[in-house]
């Protein structure tokens, strides 16, 4: 019977990572677990930065964004003796189980570490919404509200100026945030590589918009295109003058949506109850609806059709 349990964060931060942390821990303190928390990810885990954690310790942390337990990338916790050494930390502590909470690397690590011995649930705190099992991540909702409340301020000045905007959103393998923030900004291009894109197509969709509208905005998922030389492209090819705009990492900070808060209490919990019934190398997913429990291995398996499906739809709009 597992007493005590760890919770770390690892990856990219996400907004809404605070809420999940508050979950875990007082749905763990409900159920007389020991709660610790680990500072920034598997680098804390490694150092053995391990702390207890109370129902006052996660108080008044919900609607911060980013995550108050830190968060790394460690690239050397492939190797196995670095896993062995983190492991050991956790044994000190007698934690018996973790969940880790970050996307499809922080998921590697989980398994990784659950095939040595240590029971993992995984929770998915990203804002990509990459990992193919769930349609849903934490962090998700917040960033692409972010994405479409700056495209918004981009559209005013493009009308005013009779410019195009090209603007470039997170997600370096992840078309998600690029096609929800076109279909919800009705831009005229969205170029991702869930979708693939033909220049010439982009140049024609500028042109056309053109006709009969002051601005165009194109959205342009990360490690796509360069930006920049897209909008010379554009410039020099359509009548609009053409204006780049990375958003960068504001997509990752910002208080919580209650979209993202409610989901993270509810996998939170779910994900306590997880570890208790005995799951080891689990994650929670939310599938139709609902929030289930799925084999990380099974979880990471990619699945674009629900992205190309809005990808179709945000075409036929257009
Ligand atoms: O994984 C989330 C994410 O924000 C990606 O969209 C982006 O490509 C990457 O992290 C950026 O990572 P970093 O903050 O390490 O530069």
């Amino acid at each position: 019977m597992i007493k005590r349990i760890g919770v770390l964060t690892s990856g990219g931060d996400a907004p809404g990572m605070n809420a999940v942390i508050r979950a875990v821990t007082r749905a763990a303190i409900v159920k007389k677990l020991e709660v610790y928390g680990i500072h920034d990810g598997y680098l804390g885990m490694y150092e053995g930065r391990i702390e207890r954690m109370y129902r006052k310790s996660v108080s008044e942390k919900m609607r911060q964004g980013g995550t108050f337990l830190g968060t790394a990338r460690l690239n050397e916790f492939t190797k196995k003796e670095v896993r062995q050494i983190a492991l050991d930390n956790l044994k000190k502590y007698e934690i018996a189980g973790l969940v880790v909470i970050g996307g499809d690397g922080s998921y590697r690590g989980g398994l990784a570490l659950s095939k040595m011995g240590m029971p993992v649930v995984g929770i998915p705190g990203t804002i990509d919404k990459d990992i193919g099992g769930t349609d849903y991540t934490i962090g998700f909702d917040t960033a692409i509200n972010t994405a479409v409340e700056a495209v918004d301020k981009l559209r005013d000045t493009s009308n005013s100026h009779r410019r195009c905007s090209i603007i470039e959103v997170m997600g370096r393998n992840s078309g998600d945030i690029a096609v929800w923030t076109a279909m919800a900004v009705g831009a005229e291009v969205c170029i991702c590589k869930e979708s693939g894109f033909d220049l010439n197509e982009v140049i024609e969709n500028v042109r056309k918009a053109a006709h009969s509208k002051r601005h165009a905005i194109i959205i342009v998922a990360e490690n796509m295109v360069s930006v920049e030389l897209l909008a010379r492209h554009v410039t020099a090819n359509t009548p609009f003058e053409a204006r780049s705009t990375v958003l960068g990492h504001i997509q990752r900070g910002g208080s919580p949506t209650v979209r993202d808060r409610v989901y993270a209490s509810l996998m939170g919990v779910k994900a306590v109850e997880a570890l208790l019934a005995g799951k080891t190398h689990h994650c929670i997913c939310y599938r139709q609806g609902q929030f289930i429990v799925m084999p990380i291995e099974e979880a990471l398996i990619d699945d674009d059709t629900d992205l190309l499906d809005k990808y179709d739809v945000f075409k036929l709009l257009w």
